[in-house]
């Protein structure tokens, strides 16, 4: 895979309040293509801000998790498709019916609009869910089990992909082969603290079980020089079997 390939795996996420500084995050790191605006971002600041993305020719990842009845989520996408972002989340609990109507509305309006259809990801189960949380909401099963009947719900609504954590790649992986693009948090290179992360790979492992996209936010945001821990990391990606990526975290 060329460098470039290996640096759209890499979405980096924008977790700051404001405009000032997103476009500094963003204007620090010339090489990213890909940034993820969740919702303290997205309602801090709006749409506006997609605007100033476009014009630095990056791509947008829009992670506001919707979740809603069909009809409103739909609206939703297709403002969003009409906004030009690449990449869209979306609840799998929401449902099928949500889920599909959303792949229409994205299908419909990029076509209409003569714009890229976004990605549209589904969100399985949040994380920061323990199973007796799950429990309390009335999800009996296994984690992993819900998850893998999530994914396989998104799939057949028509969704593009999934968002796990990396323990889950592989066994989503073998289910759907190539089915299904994967992104996946929770990524820590061996040179990063891991912060609150608790469940982490390197950038490699995660690639290695079949990870599509990384969404990476402090181990680059917070670098000291974030360009040049973006370019470690995509280093990284292409020697993914170099031991001196691999040396135990301190
Ligand atoms: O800074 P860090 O690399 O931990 O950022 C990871 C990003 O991925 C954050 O925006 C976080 O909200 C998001 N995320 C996560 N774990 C999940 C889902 C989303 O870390 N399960």
């Amino acid at each position: 895979m060329n460098k470039d390939d290996l640096r759209k795996k890499i979405i980096i996420a924008l977790d700051v309040k404001n405009k000032e500084e997103a476009v500094a995050a963003v204007s620090g790191l010339k090489d990213a293509r890909t940034f993820k605006i969740g919702l303290e971002l997205f309602t801090a600041e709006g749409p506006a801000l997609f605007k100033k993305l476009k014009v630095l020719r990056k791509g947008i990842f829009l992670d506001l998790k919707l979740h809603d009845i069909p009809n409103t989520v739909a609206g939703a996408v297709r403002s969003a498709v009409r906004h030009g972002v690449q990449m869209m989340t979306i609840h799998t609990s929401g449902g099928r019916d949500m889920m599909a109507r959303a792949a229409e509305a994205a299908r419909e309006t990029a076509e209409t609009e003569k714009v890229e259809r976004p990605l549209l990801l589904g969100v399985t189960i949040l994380t920061s869910l323990k199973s007796a949380e799950l429990d309390e909401v009335g999800m009996k099963s296994d984690v992993a089990g819900q998850v893998l009947r999530l994914a396989r719900l998104a799939k057949s609504a028509g969704m593009d992909g999934v968002v796990c954590s990396p323990q889950e790649i592989e066994m989503i992986r073998k289910e759907h082969g190539r089915d299904l693009l994967i992104v996946t948090p929770g990524i820590r290179p061996a040179w990063a603290a891991a912060q609150d992360q608790k469940r982490i790979m390197t950038p490699a492992e995660a690639v290695g079980k079949g990870a599509d996209y990384l969404v990476i936010g402090r181990p680059i945001t917070g670098a000291a020089s974030p360009q040049e821990a973006f370019a470690r990391i995509v280093e990284e990606l292409e020697r993914p079997d170099d031991p001196a990526d691999r040396k135990d975290r301190s």
